[in-house]
């Protein structure tokens, strides 16, 4: 077991919120279709001025006040997102300017969805290893500004917000049970931003083809996502010698209610004990799994010596899972 402890959470949503029937009225779709198809009803817009970073700074200053802790504490900033303030330098060294920082270590972890697990696996390295001894983890967001608002199939689905936590050296039987991680890089163009990278630098046509915006294969992230999530999930459950029985909380990355229901039941964990907050702030990407976890806290679902099981799935493909004992 890596002796691992989540000492605060905090989140960052924006006020804005935007409906399924706000949607109706921006393209061809219907509430009935989102909410059948996905179990969104509404999703949060960051402001025209906002970054990923103002929301990933404000969330790990909550995250520490919620530990006991100020931000010039930390040693390490990881920031998973895929809505990057800048191509540089990382979301990571803009959320540490904000915060008034000079000296930690900073930086992006680019695994989609999966990014908060991924920055929570390497926090949990660099603890044991002794280079760091609190790290924030972030996970962070503004997909509405790499969104194409014209394209039904996924302007309906994301959402903007950030997630955090401040994980430190566990003590007793608490910590990071087992995890599990990876990745499959041949199928990375069925998820992905085309243009703006050194693969196709931005240039007038790029912009009138919305080459800046998400493109997806939904149907094919769907059947990956539901496999992954389960696998991994069962897989790190498997290491740290735990059934479903005695899981508490089972806490997917918000995508869809239907990858989430299926992976729920494929890893075998009541319906009850699956924390969804996906109808409120939609895909999150990187956030859905953090903003979950505070919020289950806030309700009380978290308790000492709790259970829980964080599963995710990402373009990449990426994906990880990990078992927590609070
Ligand atoms: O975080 C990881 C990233 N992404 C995901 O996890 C997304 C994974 N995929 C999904 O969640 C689902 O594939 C979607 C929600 C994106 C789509 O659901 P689906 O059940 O796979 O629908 P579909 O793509 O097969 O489309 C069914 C129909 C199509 O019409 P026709 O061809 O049957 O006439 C679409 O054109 O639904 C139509 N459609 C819509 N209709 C109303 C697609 N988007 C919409 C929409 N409103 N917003």
């Amino acid at each position: 077991m890596k002796s691992l402890k989540i000492v605060g959470t905090g989140v960052s949503l924006p006020s804005r919120v935007l409906t399924n029937a706000d949607l109706e009225r921006m393209v061809d779709t219907s509430d009935r279709w989102i909410t059948e198809r996905t179990g969104i009803k509404e999703r949060r817009i960051a402001d025209e001025g906002v970054s990923t970073s103002d929301l990933c700074a404000d969330a790990l200053r909550s995250a520490c006040d919620d530990a006991g802790l100020s931000p010039g504490d930390l040693d390490a900033i990881i920031v998973g997102t895929s809505t990057t303030d800048t191509l540089f330098p990382s979301t990571a060294c803009w959320v540490q300017g904000k915060l008034g920082l000079h000296g930690p270590a900073a930086f992006d972890v680019s695994a989609g969805c999966s990014g908060f697990l991924y920055g929570l696996e390497l926090a949990g390295a660099l603890i044991t290893s002794g280079s760091a001894q609190r790290v924030g983890v972030v996970g962070g967001e503004v997909m509405s500004k790499v969104v194409n608002w014209e394209d039904r199939s996924t302007c309906v689905l994301f959402g903007d917000g950030a997630g955090a936590a401040v994980v430190t050296a566990g003590v007793g039987g608490s910590g990071v049970l087992a995890s599990n991680w990876g990745a499959d890089g041949t199928l990375a163009s069925i998820l992905y931003q085309p243009a703006g990278g050194t693969k196709r630098p931005a240039t007038h046509q790029t912009i009138d083809e919305h080459a800046h915006t998400v493109h997806m294969e939904g149907n094919t992230v769907f059947k990956h996502a539901v496999v992954a999530m389960s696998t991994a999930a069962i897989s790190a459950m498997e290491r740290a010698a735990i059934t479903a029985d005695d899981v508490d909380l089972f806490i997917p990355h918000q995508a869809n209610m239907r990858i989430m229901e299926v992976a729920r039941e494929r890893v075998g964990v009541p319906r009850e004990k699956m924390m969804v907050v996906l109808h409120k702030y939609g895909n999150m990407s990187a956030a859905t799994i953090p903003v979950a976890l505070h919020e289950a806290r806030r309700e009380g679902r978290v308790q000492d010596g709790s259970t829980l099981v964080l599963t995710a799935f990402g373009t990449g493909f990426t994906w990880g899972a990990s078992v927590l004992r609070w």
